[in-house]
């Protein structure tokens, strides 16, 4: 196991450059295996999700080039096979491989996935929606056997806007016969991402980025391409950072309509952000006060950047409170806040944050992925020297991460950890 090293309290100056959206990039790969022949996906991250993702393609004998930011995936020898628990538990986007397989084969076995343990995290909307295009499902221990004589297109309403049974949905009905509907669809900007890509390789997808998404059916998918979208978490991550610490913090290639329940929210207590086209710029500011948020689906505050702003809210003066209404156990990061010297309250979902309180450098643990960005953020505030453990969460969605921080003047390294090397 690895662990990060923080010494905090330094100036950010400079510029982060976004890279691609983990969640666009690790839904498209999955979905690229519906090509009859060759895809290719640019401004892919390079993250430790996406390797997962390329384990599991070379497992199925899809060959894949990767050139820096670019992924090249040629299906011609590709083969449907039950793919290990050891690679699919590795991340929870494993399950993309189950609506692409069943679209692609009639048949597909896979294991429940993995991915951050901050809620139940059921994929029964994914499974009835495969049931309504026709298929049957066996169940065995945590492993589904998915098949279908035929996929047949279907009305489905979702009882919950999730994104993974959106796209896994839209991404199983783009080969179905006919029309299918997916109704109370999520709207986030990488399930349009998805939807273009489909597209692009001969898909016929209509309202993606709306509420009522509508798939007619197609034989054959062709030759793809595809650009990945800036990731919108990252980019909140740094200018959450640029907001306590920034002298001219740019955060760059960026799509500020994606950000802006953020923006919105650092606006309103106080923070200096400037937007200019694809970038934005951040000056810390003496004052910050506090402010309520409540995390819901986009274009709400999304809950991938809840756990960094109340880092955030420690620096603003007075009472604020944080809901989380997307998943049951993501305030794991507030034990190790408090031991910082935050002053945070949890009861049921909420939680009440007192501020300003100046935070001191400790020993801490990322339970999840954006904990640790939240303690990240907490250990470069922070005075004296933060040690994250298990920062390999971390890595599974921030690409560079070390390198961008350099980069613009933080004090931050990451290193084996002796103790559990032993
Ligand atoms: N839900 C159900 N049944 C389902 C699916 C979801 O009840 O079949 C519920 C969940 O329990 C949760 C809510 O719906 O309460 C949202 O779940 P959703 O399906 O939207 O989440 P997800 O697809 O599992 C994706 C991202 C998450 C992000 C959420 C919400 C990926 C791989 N993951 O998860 O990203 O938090 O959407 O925006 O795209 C992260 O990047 O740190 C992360 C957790």
């Amino acid at each position: 196991m690895k662990r990060m090293i923080i010494n905090g309290n330094k100036k950010l100056n400079g510029t982060i450059r976004i890279s691609g959206a983990k969640n666009s990039a690790v839904a498209i790969i999955p979905a690229a295996i519906l090509t009859e022949t060759e895809a290719t996906i640019c401004n892919v991250p390079e993250i430790s999700d996406i390797e997962s993702l390329e384990e599991i393609l070379k497992f199925l004998d899809v060959d894949v080039k990767r050139a820096t930011e670019t992924i090249v995936i040629n299906t011609k020898k590709m083969k449907n096979k039950v793919i290990p628990a050891e690679i699919s538990n590795k991340l929870r986007a494993s399950y993309y491989f189950m609506g692409a397989l069943l679209a692609k084969y009639k048949k597909v076995e896979m294991h429940f996935p993995g991915g951050c343990k901050i809620g139940k995290r059921p994929i029964n909307l994914h499974l009835e929606g495969f049931k309504k295009l026709g298929a049957t499902i066996e169940e065995d221990g945590d492993k589904y056997i998915i098949t279908a004589d035929k996929l047949i297109g279907s009305n489905i309403y979702l009882d919950v806007a999730s994104v993974g049974a959106t796209i896994n949905l839209m991404i199983a009905a783009t080969k179905a016969e006919g029309l299918t509907t997916i109704e109370n669809a999520a709207r986030e900007p990488e399930i349009v991402n998805v939807a273009t890509f489909l597209n692009n390789m001969g898909a016929d997808i209509t309202g993606a980025g709306t509420s009522i998404i509508k798939i007619k059916g197609v034989e054959h998918l062709t030759k793809g391409f595809t650009e990945i979208i800036p990731d919108r978490i990252e980019a909140g991550t740094y200018t959450i950072m640029g907001a306590l610490l920034g002298e001219d913090l740019k955060v760059s290639n960026i799509i500020p309509e994606h950000i802006e329940s953020l923006t919105s929210k650092l606006e309103a207590a106080g923070a200096n952000i400037k937007i200019e086209d694809d970038t934005l710029t951040c000056n810390q500011v003496k004052k910050l006060n506090a402010v309520n948020i409540k995390t819901y689906y986009y274009p709400g505050f999304a809950t991938d950047l809840q756990q960094p702003f109340s880092v955030f809210l420690t620096q603003c003066s007075g009472k604020s409170k944080v809901e989380e209404t997307i998943y049951e156990n993501r305030f794991m990061h507030i034990e190790y806040l408090n031991k910082m010297g935050a002053n945070i309250t949890t009861k049921d979902r909420i939680a009440t944050i007192n501020g300003p309180t100046p935070l001191k450098g400790e020993d801490v643990v990322a339970t999840d992925l954006r904990a640790g960005a939240a303690l990240v953020i907490a250990g470069l505030i922070a005075e004296g020297t933060t040690v994250i453990e298990e920062v390999e969460h971390i890595l599974r969605g921030y690409e560079g991460i070390i390198e961008k921080l350099t980069n613009v003047g933080a004090d931050i390294k990451i290193e084996e950890n002796p103790c559990q090397n032993e």
